[in-house]
């Protein structure tokens, strides 16, 4: 069997145009226009483009988006100075900090100072207490962008045996609690497997669904996984450079291989990573409904 190929790409977009009608809804009916901004500190190349690939998504969907570029060696009192002043504006719904932050800056601190209202990364604990309950909150955009690949793609999850690859507090954790929920893309019984795990095949062998988020490059091999398994890869590994200067993306998962067992799979690059852009521009759009009193 060779696996049905999940399309972030075709579902992102899918999901941009219902997006993109709704923006100009408000816009007509209401006078709302949602605002977002990314701050960005130092020069790191992947926080870069990153961060210019969001704002061009929320250019494109009629986002007003601004981009804060902050020099390495800014302080914690300046950055936190800043998101003060952004959770007191009226025009911005959302505010993304992109991590990770220069070391001398204490994340966790500038996350908790960001305004829960406007927090479209779903990071701050508000959030994910919420989100721990099942409450309406935003939720954390790559998992967010995992469920819709699932559902939309028709992946049956109820009852199935799901393994999660990775204890991140940015995925693994959340997609791992979410799909265990009596939810859309839910109702799994869920294994959360990380670097202490004694007997990684052993989980992975037996799993329908698996959610790689570990950050090693084809760590996940054709023999670790059972015939019509479905693979969610979120790594996004940098495993080279091509002759024009691109990086050359490798997942987590061994596509090549394990898609000839699979029945569903995501790919690297054009599987969860267009979702998670594509999901923060939900998230600040439910933002600025919510602050316009819409719902
Ligand atoms: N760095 C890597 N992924 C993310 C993300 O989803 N949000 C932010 N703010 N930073 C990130």
């Amino acid at each position: 069997m060779s696996a049905k190929i999940i399309s972030g790409t075709e579902i992102a977009k899918a999901i941009r145009d219902e997006l993109k009608e709704e923006v100009a809804g408000l816009k007509e009916k209401h006078n709302v226009v949602p605002g977002l901004v990314t701050i960005l500190v130092g020069d790191n190349p992947a926080s870069q483009s990153y961060v210019s690939a969001k704002n061009k998504t929320a250019h494109a969907l009629g986002i007003n988006s601004e981009q804060v570029t902050l020099p390495a060696d800014t302080s914690e009192q300046e950055l936190l100075a800043l998101v003060a002043k952004y959770n007191q504006d009226p025009k911005i719904n959302g505010i993304l900090v992109q991590l990770p932050l220069p070391k001398h800056i204490n994340e966790t601190k500038v996350l908790y100072a960001i305004d829960p209202e406007k927090d479209v990364d779903g990071f701050h604990p508000v959030n994910v207490g919420k989100m721990v309950l099942g409450e309406q909150c935003y939720l954390p955009c790559t998992p967010h962008g995992i469920l819709e690949l699932l559902s939309r793609s028709g992946v049956k999850t109820s009852g199935a045996e799901v393994v999660v690859i990775g204890r991140s507090n940015i995925v693994g954790k959340p997609i791992a609690n979410l799909m265990l929920q009596k939810r859309p893309a839910g109702d799994a019984t869920v294994t959360l497997c990380h670097t202490r795990t004694k007997d990684l095949a052993a989980h992975t062998k037996r799993a329908d669904i698996i959610i790689a988020a570990v950050g090693v490059p084809k760590m996940v091999t054709a023999d670790m996984v059972k015939d019509g398994v479905a693979i969610i890869d979120v790594g996004v590994n940098r495993i080279g450079m091509s002759e024009s200067g691109k990086a050359i993306l490798a997942g987590d998962v061994d596509f090549e291989a394990v898609k000839e067992k699979a029945s569903f799979i995501t790919p690297v690059p054009g599987g969860v990573g267009p979702m998670t852009i594509t999901m923060l521009m939900k998230n600040t759009v439910q933002a600025a409904r919510q602050a316009a009193g819409l719902e």
